[in-house]
């Protein structure tokens, strides 16, 4: 099932943008070139993004010596604070379907990397039905957004999650005009997607920003 674009574009802002903005909005959904160089810059040092990466991390209370997999990890500020809470015991593995922002990523987290604790790849998150490893917790932040299927992906997740695994979604809404009632709503619907994935114990957190992030978690059986 195809989630409908209004349900994307309320999250992206890509809704009615002019197509200055929607090229924009593009460069955060998949940097590339030069301006996805920008992009990943902007995210890397905009206060907001610190923030709302920080404070995912620190809801999956990770724990020495597991293992996290980030789905869209950007310049890489969640991949690093993932990487300081699972310590050496511990392995962080990140994908990204942006050759840009594996770069940024990379040099953002080399010591972890060169110490064989984290591995990044260039994939669409769509890989990951393929199987593979299971992971102690996923996180994706304002990411679901471009994501062509958000249920079906959802599900693939899961898929991933070892038993009593935490998945976190973090969201803040970037259309023009969003506000708590947005976020509100964006919060909502993604919990019943983690409901329909199967999920127990689904809730959400919020982060006091204009208009609020929203992080949605749930654990598996
Ligand atoms: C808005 S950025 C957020 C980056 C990072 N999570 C952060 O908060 O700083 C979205 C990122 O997700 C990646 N992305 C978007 N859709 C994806 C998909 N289907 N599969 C893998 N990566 C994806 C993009 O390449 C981009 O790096």
């Amino acid at each position: 099932m195809t989630t409908a674009p209004d349900a994307n574009a309320q999250i992206t802002g890509a809704a009615a943008s002019p197509s200055w903005r929607a090229a924009l909005v593009k460069q955060f959904g998949h940097p590339t070139g030069l301006v996805g160089r920008l992009a990943g810059w902007i995210m890397a040092t905009r206060p907001s993004n610190r923030q709302r990466n920080a404070w995912t991390v620190g809801l999956l209370s990770l724990q020495p010596g597991e293992h996290v997999l980030e789905v869209g990890f950007g310049p890489g500020l969640s991949l690093a604070h993932a990487a300081a809470a699972v310590g050496p015991s511990g392995t962080v593995t990140g994908i990204d379907r942006s050759a840009v922002m594996l770069r940024q990523a990379a040099r953002r987290n080399r010591r972890a990397i060169a110490d064989g604790r984290m591995a990044l790849r260039i994939a669409n998150v769509e890989a990951l039905r393929e199987g593979g490893d299971r992971f102690d917790a996923i996180l994706a932040v304002n990411v679901v957004g471009f994501w062509l299927d958000r249920r079906g992906t959802i599900e693939i997740l899961r898929a991933r999650l070892a038993p009593g695994g935490r998945l976190a979604i973090t969201v803040q809404p970037r259309s023009k005009g969003a506000t708590a009632d947005t976020t509100r709503r964006v919060g909502a619907e993604l919990e019943r997607d983690l409901e329909a994935a199967g999920f127990a114990a689904v809730r959400s957190e919020r982060l006091a920003l204009d208009p609020p992030a929203v992080c949605v978690m749930g654990t598996t059986a």
